[in-house]
């Protein structure tokens, strides 16, 4: 739509409004260059300064990078799993915090979620305990971080190991505390249009010595020494380009994560006040990462469904997302290897979540445009 006028008369149309922002800056091209240059391509001294430091950023004892976030989730399921081992996993979450379950040889369990924090239920959890279960998974979904204290508790009550996915949660924090610093594993992911974002990469972070020794020894083919294979293990290391520029991002994600966390208040300011729009509520004592900043569009009553608000905002130049049209009980693969039952809030969410752009290359004013367009639509 074409909204704006030039000195000339002529309409020009809005500024564009990605949904996300992965421009690199020259320091991060440069530390990529360097790399390139030095001919010292694969997994090497950049990988390991980068496990190094973000293990210090989020307060872990150890960082084991790999190939990307679905690997660092392979790797951590790897670590303990055994076969037929059940894990509890919510089903609004990206495909892999399940399908890596099933790659390890467990099994998962998809758990409903709660219609307001999107996060695991664990009332629904709790009713699909059996004797198998031994971990569960929960995900600090697009940056919301869970109520680590519940999870813990549940998991000693039920002797459960915990893989938290935080895949796009680079910077949350619960009750003060980096969400990376809390648990047997933490995974993230460092795709482009995460919080930190260089191509393909993934952590995990633990506080277990055993642990860590072996996801690395499994991300390398299960050598132990030279051409000593003591374990059936994959190729899941991360090179020294992509750590090299994850170790400049590091730098300024505070930076990145104080101007999502700006725009998402700007957007949270107006947005929860407009009947039928719910944005994600934030966990008690949590601090957001803000990697989606995601609302429910109920179309009674806001009257409009959330294709159609989407299809409108694309006509303004606001660029949005759905994450996700599914749940992982929804997935044909799952459903072939598992059955459906139906899990209803997971159901709803799928069909009434949209994401708005909040990303680190917003301006404020940009920001206020996206809160200020939405309520205009409104019947
Ligand atoms: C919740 C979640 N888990 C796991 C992954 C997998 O990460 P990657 O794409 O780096 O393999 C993603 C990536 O989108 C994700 O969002």
């Amino acid at each position: 739509m074409l909204n704006e006028s030039t000195k000339t008369g002529k309409a020009v149309a809005p500024k564009p409004l990605a949904i996300s922002e992965i421009t690199l800056t020259d320091g991060e091209i440069q530390a990529a260059v360097d790399v390139l240059r030095s001919g010292a391509l694969r997994q090497g001294r950049q990988c390991e300064a980068f496990e190094r430091e973000f293990a210090a950023y989020v307060g872990a004892s150890h960082a084991v990078s790999s190939a990307n976030g679905t690997a660092a989730l392979h790797l951590a399921y790897m670590a303990f799993l055994n076969p037929g081992d059940e894990v509890l996993v919510p089903a609004f979450t990206f495909i892999a915090t399940g399908s890596m379950v099933t790659a390890a040889g467990g099994r998962p369990v998809m758990c409903d979620v709660d219609p307001h924090t999107f996060l695991i239920d664990l009332a629904d959890a709790e009713r699909r305990l059996t004797q198998r279960t031994r971990a569960i998974s929960p995900v600090h979904l697009f940056g919301n971080p869970c109520n680590v204290d519940a999870v813990q508790e549940f998991a000693a009550r039920h002797d459960l190991r915990i893989v938290w996915d935080a895949a796009q949660a680079h910077g949350a924090k619960y009750h003060g505390r980096d969400v990376g610093s809390l648990g047997d594993f933490v995974t993230y992911s460092f795709y482009p249009t995460k919080n930190i974002f260089v191509g393909e990469g993934g952590m995990t972070c633990t506080n277990n010595a055993e642990y860590a020794d072996r996801m690395r020894l499994f991300r390398s083919h299960g050598q132990s020494e030279r051409y000593v294979h003591t374990a059936l293990g994959l190729n899941y290391r991360m090179t020294d380009v992509e750590a090299a520029i994850g170790r400049k991002q590091l730098l300024r994600l505070n930076a990145m994560l104080a101007i999502r966390r700006r725009n998402a208040a700007i957007l949270n300011a107006r947005l929860a006040r407009i009947p039928g729009i719910e944005p994600q509520r934030i966990t008690a004592g949590g601090q957001h990462a803000w990697h989606q900043y995601s609302i429910l569009v109920d179309e009674q009553r806001f009257g409009m469904n959330r294709d159609r608000l989407a299809a409108r905002l694309q006509e303004e130049g606001i660029s949005t997302g759905v994450h996700y049209p599914r749940g992982l009980h929804q997935q044909p693969i799952f459903q072939q290897l598992y059955g459906y039952e139906p899990l209803p809030v997971t159901e709803r969410l799928a069909e009434q979540i949209l994401a708005l752009p909040v990303h680190h290359g917003l301006e404020e004013e940009d920001a206020h445009r996206i809160a200020e367009t939405i309520p205009a639509m409104a019947r």
